[in-house]
């Protein structure tokens, strides 16, 4: 069966309720039914339950861009889990290249959130890529190996079927500058090949991989084409109605 194509829009820290509530209101009345691609928006936390409302009864899904490995407690300014289930949320973003760099995540605390979101059914979207530095020095594939394997320490394959990864090199990310669809599937094609050596062929052929990094809708058809391109982690287009709407399109 072939993997269904994944739309997930990252707002980062970008809109407020209001804004928010509006841009998926106009994501919904063009696309809201549409059975062909999954799509998930993620909005920032203040924004995530009238955002969730303002999705009830559509296909569009709610995602979370981070949350704390820990159910509750003394974590100061943190979300958990279960709270983002409380809101209905059904994904969360775990180890982007901005949380690694400006908040000093690990792969091993990155790892912890991969089993908390699994343990309370939320599925992660895991991202992995390379900086420029990394690229230049010829070590992308060892760095991106390095995080994966790192994020999935302990996942079973149960589990692993529901994950979702997103290959964002660090160097392409609010750029405008895309990876060449051969860097990106070459990428993308070395982590199926890490998740069959983790979970086997089966559950290796079912994992969708994200590309994420300047994608918009004149680069998208080209990415998406890609044998193990299932989709696409969207920053700056995922801000406009219009754009996210024609990446949809893209994808279906
Ligand atoms: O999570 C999304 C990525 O960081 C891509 O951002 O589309 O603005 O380059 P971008």
């Amino acid at each position: 069966i072939p993997r269904k194509k994944l739309i997930a829009g990252n707002w980062k820290m970008n809109k407020t309720p209001a804004d928010g509530v509006a841009l998926v209101k106009e994501i919904v009345a063009a696309a809201g039914k549409n059975n062909d691609v999954d799509m998930v928006v993620c909005p920032p936390f203040v924004a995530i339950e009238s955002v969730g409302k303002a999705l009830e009864g559509s296909n569009v899904k709610l995602g979370a861009q981070n949350m704390h490995p820990e159910a509750s407690g003394a974590f100061t300014g943190e979300v958990s889990a279960p709270m983002l289930r409380a809101v209905f949320a059904t994904h969360v973003i775990l180890g982007h290249s901005e949380r690694r760099a400006y908040f000093a995540e690990t792969d091993a605390f990155i790892n912890k959130k991969v089993l908390a979101a699994l343990k309370n059914q939320l599925k992660p979207i895991l991202c992995v890529g390379e900086t420029l530095a990394e690229r230049e020095a010829g070590s992308t594939l060892k760095v991106v190996q390095t995080q994966l394997e790192g994020g999935l320490e302990g996942v079973s394959k149960e589990q692993a079927a529901t994950v979702v990864i997103a290959y964002e090199p660090v160097w392409a990310i609010g750029t405008g500058k895309v990876a060449t669809t051969d860097q990106a599937q070459e990428v993308h094609a070395f982590i199926r090949g890490l998740l069959v050596k983790l979970f086997g062929d089966a559950i290796a052929a079912k994992v969708r991989i994200l590309y994420g990094g300047s994608m918009k809708p004149s680069n998208a058809p080209e990415l998406l084409a890609q044998k193990d391109i299932d989709g696409g982690l969207i920053g700056g287009a995922a801000l406009e109605a219009r754009s996210f709407l024609e990446l949809i399109n893209a994808a279906a």
